[in-house]
C-alpha cells in the first residue's frame, strides 16, 4: 500500500483535490491509501467546507488551522505544522498543488525529509515574478520528484529550466520525471458538469437568463491591493452593466478591501447597482453552472478563466499575462490588465464575436488516473 499525503489549503485545491481523491476512491483504493491535509489558508465556510461535501471529498484527517497572515508568518506556519505530520505519518509521497502558500510550505518541508514530491500543475509560469504564486510554483517545480503539466506550454517550460525528458523506472529529487498529462480541473469540470446543471438553483434565485450575463470573479493582489486597479477593474464591470447584469461572487480579500474606507464610494456604487449581482462566493457546482450559462467571463482567476473556456465562453483575464497561454492564443481570451478601455474595448469585441472554436487542448478528463498510474508504477 502507498502511503500519500495530499496538502491542501486555498479553494482551488479543495477543488482540485477532489478529482484524484475521487480516482482513489474508485479505481485505485487498493493500492494507494490517502491522508489530507488542510493548512487552513481558507477558513470561511464558503471557502472551504462547502466543497468537501458537494464534491465527495474526504474531511482533512488533520487541519493546521493557520489562517491569514502576512506570507512569511502564514508560510512558515505552515511548515512548522506539515513537517510534524510528515514525521509522524512518514508518507511515501506528497502531492502538492498549484502555486499558494501551501504548496510552497509542504514541498519546503517534505523536501528536507526526503518524502518525494508529487506537484499537480507543474510547469505553469507567468514569467512575472512581482507574482508570490511564481515564486511558489518555481520553488515546488525545482523540489519536486514527478511533475505532471497540464499543458504541452507547461511542460515546454520545465524543459527551458533544464528538467529533462527522461522514461525512467524509478525517478527521484536528483531525476525527477515531467509529464504532460491535461488537467484535473477539466476532469472535475466534466465530471460535475451535469451535475450542476441538475442541483443547481443558482440562475433561477438569481432570476438570470441564459447567456445574457456576464460573470466576474477578482482576488489578485495585484488588482485588489492597488487601489487604481481595483477602481479602474470595477468601474468597467460597473460601465458594462449598462448593457448587461454582472454577477460577482466576490472573494473575502475583496470584499473586506472593498469595505475599507479607501474604496467607500466605489463599494456603494457597485452595492447600489441592480444590473450588478453581488454574491458571497458561492459552491463549485453553483460557480459551474453560472459558468456554463454566462455570456461571458471576466476574471483575474486561474481556474476560472479556464472553466470558461472549458465551457467555451469568451474570457476577459484581468492581468497583464497567464499561465494558460493557449487560451489566449486561440482567441478566446483577451489580457487586459486592470486597464479600463481595454476591458471595455475587449468587451465590445466579444459582443460582435460569435463564431469562437474552443480546441480540446486539455486532455480527455482522466488526467487524474494517469498521475496515479505513474505514481504507483514509480514505486514498484
Ligand atoms: C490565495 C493564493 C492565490 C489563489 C487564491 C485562491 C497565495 C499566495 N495566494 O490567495 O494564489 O489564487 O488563494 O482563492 O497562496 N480571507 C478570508 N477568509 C478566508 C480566506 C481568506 O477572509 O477563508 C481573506 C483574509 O483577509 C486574507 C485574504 O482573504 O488575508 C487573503 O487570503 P490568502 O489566503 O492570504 O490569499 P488569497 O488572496 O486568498
Ligand atoms: N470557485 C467557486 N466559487 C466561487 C469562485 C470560484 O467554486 O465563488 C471555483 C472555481 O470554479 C474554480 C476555483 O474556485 O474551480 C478557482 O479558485 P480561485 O479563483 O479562488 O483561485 P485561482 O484558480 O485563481 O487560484
Amino acid at each position: 500500500m502507498i502511503k500519500i499525503i495530499t496538502i491542501i489549503g486555498a479553494r482551488p485545491q479543495i477543488i482540485k483535490a477532489a478529482a484524484i481523491s475521487r480516482a482513489i476512491k474508485n479505481k485505485y483504493s487498493s493500492e494507494i491509501e490517502e491522508l489530507i491535509v488542510h493548512t487552513g489558508q481558507h477558513y470561511d465556510a464558503n471557502m472551504s467546507n462547502v466543497f468537501f461535501e458537494e464534491l465527495g471529498i474526504p474531511l482533512p484527517d488533520y487541519n493546521l488551522n493557520v489562517g491569514s497572515a502576512r506570507h512569511g508568518i502564514q508560510t512558515a506556519r505552515m511548515i512548522e505544522g506539515i513537517e510534524e505530520l510528515l514525521i509522524k505519518e512518514s508518507p511515501d509521497y506528497i502531492i502538492l498543488y498549484g502555486d499558494t502558500n501551501s504548496t510552497l510550505a509542504g514541498a519546503v518541508a517534505a523536501s528536507k525529509l526526503n518524502i518525494p514530491i508529487v506537484h499537480i500543475e507543474a510547469g505553469l509560469r507567468s514569467y512575472n515574478r512581482k507574482m508570490p504564486e511564481e515564486i511558489n510554483r518555481i520553488t515546488c517545480d525545482h523540489l519536486s520528484t514527478l511533475l505532471f503539466s497540464p499543458t504541452k506550454t507547461g511542460y515546454e517550460n520545465l524543459k527551458k529550466e533544464g528538467f529533462i525528458h527522461i522514461i525512467a523506472s524509478h525517478y527521484n529529487p536528483d531525476n525527477p520525471g515531467i509529464f504532460h498529462c491535461g488537467d484535473i480541473m477539466y476532469d472535475n469540470s466534466l465530471y460535475f458538469s451535469d451535475l450542476a446543471e441538475s442541483s443547481s438553483s443558482i440562475i433561477s434565485e438569481n432570476n438570470l437568463v441564459k447567456n445574457k450575463y456576464v460573470l466576474s470573479t477578482v482576488h489578485r493582489d495585484h488588482n485588489t491591493d492597488i487601489k487604481e486597479n481595483m477602481e479602474s477593474i470595477f468601474n468597467a464591470l460597473i460601465k458594462i452593466s449598462e448593457s448587461i447584469k454582472v454577477v460577482l461572487p466576490l472573494h473575502p480579500r475583496t470584499k473586506n478591501i472593498l469595505k475599507t474606507d479607501k474604496h467607500e464610494d466605489l463599494y456603494e456604487k457597485i452595492k447600489s447597482n441592480r444590473n450588478i449581482i453581488l454574491l458571497p462566493p458561492v459552491s463549485f457546482l453553483d460557480m459551474i453552472s453560472l459558468e456554463k450559462n454566462a455570456a461571458l467571463v471576466i476574471t483575474d482567476s486561474g481556474g476560472v478563466q479556464k472553466e470558461s473556456y472549458f465551457f467555451n465562453n469568451p474570457c476577459i483575464i484581468l492581468r497583464p499575462e497567464t499561465e494558460w497561454v493557449e487560451i489566449v492564443e486561440t482567441g478566446n481570451a483577451v489580457l487586459c490588465g486592470a486597464n479600463f478601455n481595454k476591458i471595455i474595448e475587449a468587451f465590445e469585441h466579444f459582443e460582435n464575436q460569435k463564431e469562437l472554436k474552443f480546441p480540446k487542448i486539455f486532455g480527455d478528463g482522466k488526467a487524474s488516473e494517469f498521475i496515479l498510474k505513474t505514481l504507483i508504477e514509480n514505486n514498484k
